[in-house]
């Protein structure tokens, strides 16, 4: 029983946690697919299971770790499963596991160069490894690991208006489409641009960014004298996978001298495939590049990431200079993560990406992601092949949308969406897959995402036949 004021185990007892601990992840990993992806729970029953006061005094270890693992674990969605296709899957990678074990197991803190040298060269080796990829500049390039994409376009956006903007962007617009991610609109309410400041472009039959009508509005807010300063493009959007023409708007932003920011959060990790990199082209012309290793570069919560053209601005717009971090300021070629975003106290993110780069090697990161591409296509050609299925957008960057749409039986548009919904609740309710909808040009939708390099077509098959049996029972 823990009953020391230090906070701590003896060694036998830490190693039976320690051991107990790995024994559950090791089984999770091997036996994931055998369990179901979706867990239900209302607040009353998760109330029931664990609302208790703080208790004043110790218990024993390993009833509370066996409590955890019996009702805590078990009560959320299992995102690696292979038939968890909604939203964005978090396929993660046992090493990362490991490695980020070994990050919080010896705590390092990962803000400045004195406190931890090889966490920050580490964080400058990996950020190298990704400019190279994305064909960045390798010396005047930098970048910064965040706690996700989100993060990783708040800073971009931070770093945008420092440098177009000063100060006074009380003038200044920015453009993205309407297909552009949420948390986009959430840092720019962040920082404090005005409704007005924002320019929500319409997107094409394609579902990419309309070039004619986003030089339209530049075109008319220079007429008006407001001070257009960035573009921001999707590279993959969430609901589609579709890459907004980057070359064109590149040519734009040269022209207009605007910021280039591209959330490739989704798609960028596309980059290690042939088909990727084909519809990616453009992506090297950005000025900031937000990629989100904890979607499909494999990594465990919570990775983000942001490259930029020139390490400068993020130092320039980060930098304070504190007299209590005066001592471990070091010299310029030693850098301080806490001077390139926004977090001092950082975790050290970059060991989970070395490590599991280095175990697996980058070829094994190649073949997953084309893997991934590749069997989107199959599914393509499997839902055109049938019968009771219609493809809504085609695979791209290994995302496809389809609905229930027989051939042998006419529907409303209202009621295949109703239809759709339906099939979508009745999968999600039977918890054998995670398969929700979205909506693309008024129509409801079956969205898959298939990012686990674990899915296989046989796990797709099996969930539309299940998505047909609960269909016949509807119709
Ligand atoms: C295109 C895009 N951008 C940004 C985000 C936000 O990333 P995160 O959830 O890691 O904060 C997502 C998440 O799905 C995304 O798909």
């Amino acid at each position: 029983m823990p009953q020391s004021h230090k906070l701590q185990l003896s060694k036998k007892e830490m190693k039976q946690y320690g051991y107990q601990v790995i024994d559950t992840i090791v089984e999770h990993f091997h036996t994931e697919h055998s369990k179901k992806p979706v867990a239900f729970a209302s607040r009353d029953e998760m109330d029931t299971l664990f609302k208790t006061e703080a208790p004043e005094n110790a218990s024993d270890f390993k009833e509370v770790l066996d409590f955890v693992t019996k009702e805590v674990l078990p009560n959320s969605n299992i995102v690696s499963h292979p038939k968890s296709y909604s939203f964005v899957p978090g396929p993660s990678n046992y090493v990362s596991v490991m490695a980020d074990t070994l990050a919080t197991g010896f705590n390092i803190f990962s803000g400045g160069w004195a406190a931890s040298p090889a966490a920050a060269e580490l964080e400058i080796v990996t950020m190298n490894w990704l400019l190279k990829l994305f064909k960045f500049p390798a010396k005047k390039g930098g970048g910064i690991f965040t706690s996700g994409g989100s993060m990783a376009n708040l800073t971009a956006l931070v770093t945008a208006r420092r440098q177009r903007c000063g100060d006074d962007f009380s003038k200044a617009i920015i453009y993205l489409s309407d297909q552009a991610h949420s948390s986009n609109i959430k840092a720019i309410r962040v920082l404090g641009f005005k409704k007005e400041q924002v320019r929500i472009i319409p997107t094409d039959i394609e579902f990419k960014m309309a070039i004619n009508k986003l030089k339209n509005a530049i075109a008319k807010d220079r007429l008006e004298g407001l001070q257009p300063f960035c573009i921001l493009a999707s590279a993959g959007t969430t609901n589609t996978g579709t890459v907004d023409p980057l070359n064109e708007i590149s040519k734009i932003c040269k022209a207009e001298k605007l910021w280039f920011h591209i959330d490739g959060a989704y798609g960028a990790a596309a980059i290690l495939s042939k088909k990727g990199s084909q519809l990616l082209k453009g992506i090297e012309k950005a000025d900031s590049l937000t990629i989100d290793p904890h979607k499909w570069l494999y990594q465990p919560y919570e990775m983000g990431c942001l490259i930029v053209r020139n390490h400068k601005w993020l130092s320039q717009t980060f930098t304070e200079k504190p007299e209590y971090l005066r001592d471990i300021e070091g010299n310029t070629s030693e850098i301080n993560f806490y001077d390139h975003g926004i977090q001092l106290t950082r975790r050290f993110r970059a060991l989970k990406f070395y490590m599991s780069i280095k175990t697996f090697g980058l070829n094994a990161f190649k073949k997953a992601v084309t893997y991934n591409i590749d069997l989107a296509d199959k599914v393509e050609y499997l839902l055109r092949k049938s019968p009771h299925w219609e493809v809504i957008s085609p695979a791209t960057l290994a995302v496809i949308n389809f609905r229930y749409n027989p051939i042998s039986k006419s529907f409303s548009e209202k009621e295949l969406d109703s239809i759709n919904q339906e099939i979508s609740r009745r999968i999600v309710e039977s918890r054998e897959a995670l398969l929700v909808t979205t909506v693309l040009q008024n129509q409801v939708v079956l969205r898959m995402c298939l990012i686990n390099p674990r899915t296989t077509l046989e796990d797709i098959k099996e969930t539309l036949l299940l998505g047909e049996s609960f269909a016949k029972e509807i119709v």
